[in-house]
């Protein structure tokens, strides 16, 4: 079963009062999604593999480390890209591909659209991004392309998690470890997270 960690930390709980509350205007609500994703960048890179280079201080030669991987982004259009600053301000050499997912309202099943992958993803160290693990039905969708693709090395990263989708991650994706800022009560029946924060595409973008 997947590892999930749930970031549970006073300044995340701050902007995510920020994000939930439906007065936040787009300013405040992007830069909360920005503080955010670097903090889950912190956690999502903990096991990011080093190896050791030699470098030479002012004062002496000293042992240093670099990343062993190349760390590769991937958001799920479109709401995924508003963690993507965050994420690469703490990591910027991270690469960043795209997969395009929406999910249809009337069926709620993932449908795919667009596909960007940098090359060499079968060693990179994959962080997937989406703010909503709803029915969980586009992050697997999404992790099936990318496993298709040749990644091995997976996690998946998102700021709020019905239990219901982290249920269905922990089935259809017991290998990748599951990051989240929260996981809400439940989903309703039009399949968004309760209580949550509405649809974060619209709300990130000013397309409401
Ligand atoms: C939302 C959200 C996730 C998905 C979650 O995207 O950003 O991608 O729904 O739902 P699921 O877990 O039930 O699949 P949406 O389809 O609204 O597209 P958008 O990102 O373009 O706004």
């Amino acid at each position: 079963m997947s590892e999930v960690t749930v970031v549970d930390h006073p300044v995340v709980k701050r902007y995510l009062t920020i994000l939930r509350d439906k007065t936040a205007e787009t300013a405040p609500f992007r830069r909360a999604m920005g503080t955010i994703g670097t903090i889950l960048a912190y956690h999502a890179l903990d096991h990011l593999p080093l190896e050791e280079t030699q470098i030479e201080t002012p004062i002496q030669p000293a042992k240093g480390y670099q990343p062993a991987s190349e760390v590769v982004v991937i958001p799920i259009l479109r709401a995924g890209l508003s963690l993507v600053d965050g994420i690469i301000s703490f990591m910027p050499d991270a690469k960043v591909g795209h997969v395009g997912v929406y999910r249809d309202e009337e069926t709620h099943e993932p449908v795919n659209y667009y596909h960007n992958l940098p090359n060499g993803i079968e060693e990179a160290y994959c962080l997937l991004v989406d703010p909503m693990l709803a029915t969980g039905g586009s992050a697997s969708h999404a992790l099936n392309f990318l496993k298709e693709s040749g990644a091995k090395n997976i996690r998946f990263v998102s700021l709020i998690s019905a239990p219901e989708g982290v249920e269905r991650l922990q089935d259809d994706h017991p290998d990748v470890p599951i990051i989240t800022a929260a996981i809400d009560e439940k989903l309703n029946e039009q399949a968004f997270i309760v209580p949550g924060l509405g649809d974060a595409g619209d709300r990130y973008f000013g397309t409401l």
